[in-house]
């Protein structure tokens, strides 16, 4: 089965037909979908997802562009959520200095207390990184050594990504990889083992080809399964299966 580890159908862009389109996805081949915390705001909507959803688990984190949201007091709410059954992952927490929305300090301090949370309850985290990849290595290997971690929609070269992959993290690729303009990733496929490649959509957004610039969902995972394949010379199923076993280590599933 193709597993989604890292989807937001807790997105407004969702709100018109989330639940035709989740009650779609098993006749679509997706047997699992992991989605990831962004505010605070998102944090209730996941929960209520999971309930009513068997195959969608979620992840409770503020991205680094909510950063300042975050305080001890929502720490404890945090914690409280990682409690639940379907919660079985911390994230997406990270670095973004792209879009730099909140200022350094602000957002390494909390990525850091978030990893020392996920660390506290033996949970893997989920980490975004833009334009940040020498301080998210950094806090990477200080913080979280030894921890199950994925880092997501993976931007960097292929060397870091084998960096990371010798500290025991998956790659997370997505809709990125099937554009014409995406050398660097498909470098990175081609150089990393499969074995450390989950497959993700961060749906709504980054569609694959040909769907580029439209809504996003995990029905489109197959071409990123299959361009994985291409790049690799591999069939699409062996990318599946393979991808498959790699998600249920990362998240325990
Ligand atoms: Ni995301």
């Amino acid at each position: 089965m193709i597993i989604d580890t890292h989807a937001h159908y807790d997105d407004e862009q969702f709100d018109g037909d989330r639940e035709e389109l989740l009650g779609s996805m098993e006749a679509g081949g997706v047997g699992l979908i992991v989605n990831a915390g962004s505010t605070l705001e998102s944090w209730s909507r996941i929960v209520e997802l999971t309930e009513k959803y068997p195959f969608l688990y979620g992840a409770i984190g503020i991205h680094p562009d909510e950063a300042g949201s975050l305080s001890e007091e929502r720490m404890r709410e945090m914690e409280e959520l990682l409690d639940r059954d379907k919660i079985v992952a911390v994230g997406e927490i990270g670095l973004d200095y792209y879009w730099d929305k909140e200022n350094h300090d602000i957002q390494k301090k909390w990525f850091i207390r978030q990893l020392e949370t996920a660390r506290k309850k033996d949970m893997p985290v989920i980490i975004h990184s833009r334009e940040a990849a020498a301080d998210t290595m950094e806090i990477m290997k200080t913080y979280a050594a030894g921890m199950r971690a994925v880092i997501h929609c993976y931007s960097y070269s292929p060397e870091m990504a084998k960096e990371y992959v010798k500290m025991g993290y998956y790659i997370g690729v997505g809709g990125v990889v099937t554009f014409k303009n995406a050398k660097k990733l498909k470098q990175v496929v081609e150089e990393l083992p499969l074995e450390s490649i989950v497959l993700e959509t961060d749906c709504p957004y980054l569609a694959p080809e040909p769907f580029r610039g439209k809504r996003n969902s995990s029905l489109y995972l197959p071409y990123v399964a299959e361009k994985i394949a291409e790049i690799k010379g591999l069939s699409a199923e062996e990318v599946v299966r393979q991808t498959e076993e790699n998600s249920r280590q990362l998240y325990r599933l």
